[in-house]
């Protein structure tokens, strides 16, 4: 076989067999085919696309590139759950205490943030001491013995997605429904759960623009999940304006204990509400939607939510008192307001500029090897809808350096758009794909 014939074969718009897929990942990631030629081959399917059967072909390919995790030590139905991305995007946070205090075992790899996008182990880290990098068998184990456990990704875990992501970063062919579908679903079924929860983001943030692209990305993901055999579920939603009102490491973990109090922002609330419902749902026999809810709700109002989140750092090295008292979290140095320049209604908030506001304060990396300040970032007063008065708060930025201060301040006005027209609240939940 030769990858010459399997790249002319794409560019006339033929399809690819499990054998030429299989060959073309196999030698690509020994190092036998060049970055140039798998260059050539993914612009052909940028253009050509992948049907259904190759689209799985591909997915089990890049799994099966390294270890696939073996969890059939952990007694019970494993969850896992992947979000597209996104500016305040917290929810694994809150989320994963709450599921687990009802009994569903979260078994789960999380990723850094990059960008004006947060990762979860950067967030985590915000508990002194909290470390992701646990071998297998403490993964294992933790799970097993607390319900939850959060490890980093391998580097054995799908390296044909990691060496091709590069490789789709630096020549324009990210964007294509198949290769994002069949880079997420390789890592999330390397990692070894038996259901998997995805929550796919749509609007200004999220990398799916449109509504429609974001339900197909989301049916192909579900397709991939169920065909490979692991229950697959999947939630579309918005990603219009940052999720919550928090963005930033520190803050953004004081915003998911706040909620695992009962006390967080109502889109956040009911985002996390509906992906537990889903979680709960595929890790438990015969539960209806409305009794999974009662069941998150009842572990929100006992206090053992919290808990759980408590009994989950502590096993991962973190200080376990700061989840009972937050405002012991680094804290930043300054705090400056942005007013409303004139009576109105939040039009909009930008995501990409807010996101990119709380880099600049030194919340997000530049590079894969900055560093990052834990205790900066915003505090959205105001969101998309609300009314405000010319002179009030729309906004709170914390900073520990006066010049970063200045200029993530202008980026930030620039994210608000107030106008006169009375406008609705975006609901959080698009849709639910099954
Ligand atoms: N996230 C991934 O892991 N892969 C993609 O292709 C896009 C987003």
């Amino acid at each position: 076989m030769r990858m010459y014939d399997l790249i002319m074969k794409k560019r006339n718009g033929g399809a690819l067999s499990k054998e030429e897929i299989y060959f073309m990942i196999r030698e690509y990631t020994n190092g036998a085919i060049p970055d140039y030629q798998m260059s050539a081959m993914m612009m052909a399917i940028y253009f050509r696309g992948m049907d259904e059967e190759e689209t799985l072909h591909l997915t089990m390919a890049m799994a099966e590139s390294g270890d696939m995790l073996d969890l059939s030590q952990i007694k019970g139905v494993k969850v896992d759950k992947h979000s597209t991305g996104g500016v305040g995007d917290k929810t694994s946070l809150a989320l994963t205490p709450m599921v687990a205090a009802c009994g569903v075992k979260i078994a789960k790899m999380s990723g850094r943030g990059l960008g004006h996008t947060g990762g979860t182990i950067d967030k985590l880290e915000s508990f002194p001491g909290f470390s992701t990098d646990i071998s297998t068998r403490q993964f294992i184990s933790n799970v097993n013995e607390v319900g939850i456990a959060i490890m980093g990704q391998t580097k054995e875990l799908a390296p044909a997605d990691k060496m091709l992501y590069a490789l789709r970063d630096v020549t324009a062919t990210v964007d294509n429904m198949s290769l994002i579908a069949s880079s997420i679903m390789s890592k999330k079924l390397a990692a070894g759960a038996d259901a998997i929860v995805l929550d796919v983001k749509t609007g200004s943030g999220a990398f799916m623009k449109k509504q429609e692209d974001a339900f197909a990305l989301a049916k192909e993901m579900v397709s991939l999940g169920k065909n490979a055999g692991r229950k697959t579920l999947a939630v579309v939603s918005d990603m219009d304006q940052p999720l919550g009102n928090a963005i930033g490491n520190v803050l953004e973990v004081q915003e998911a204990i706040d909620t695992l109090r009962g006390k967080g922002p109502a889109d956040f609330t009911e985002l996390c509400m509906t992906l537990g419902s889903l979680m709960l749902m595929a890790g438990q026999v015969s539960v209806t939607e409305k009794e999974a809810r009662a069941q998150l709700e009842q572990v929100i109002r006992n206090g053992s939510a919290l808990d759980k989140l408590a009994e989950f750092v502590k096993a991962q090295g973190g200080e376990e008192n700061a989840v009972y008292h937050p405002e012991l979290l680094a804290k930043a140095v300054y705090e400056e307001p942005i007013l409303a320049p004139e009576d109105g209604y939040v039009q909009k908030i930008i995501c990409d500029e807010a996101g990119i506001a709380s880099l600049i304060l030194g919340g997000g990396r530049e590079t894969k090897d900055s560093v990052i300040d834990l205790s900066v970032g915003i505090i959205l007063n105001k969101k998309v809808g609300a009314h405000v008065n010319a002179g009030e708060e729309l906004a709170v930025l914390y900073a520990n350096d006066k010049e970063k201060l200045k200029t993530a301040k202008e980026r930030l006005m620039n994210a608000y758009r107030i106008g006169k027209e009375k406008i609705e609240k975006n609901n959080v939940i698009i849709g639910v794909v099954k």
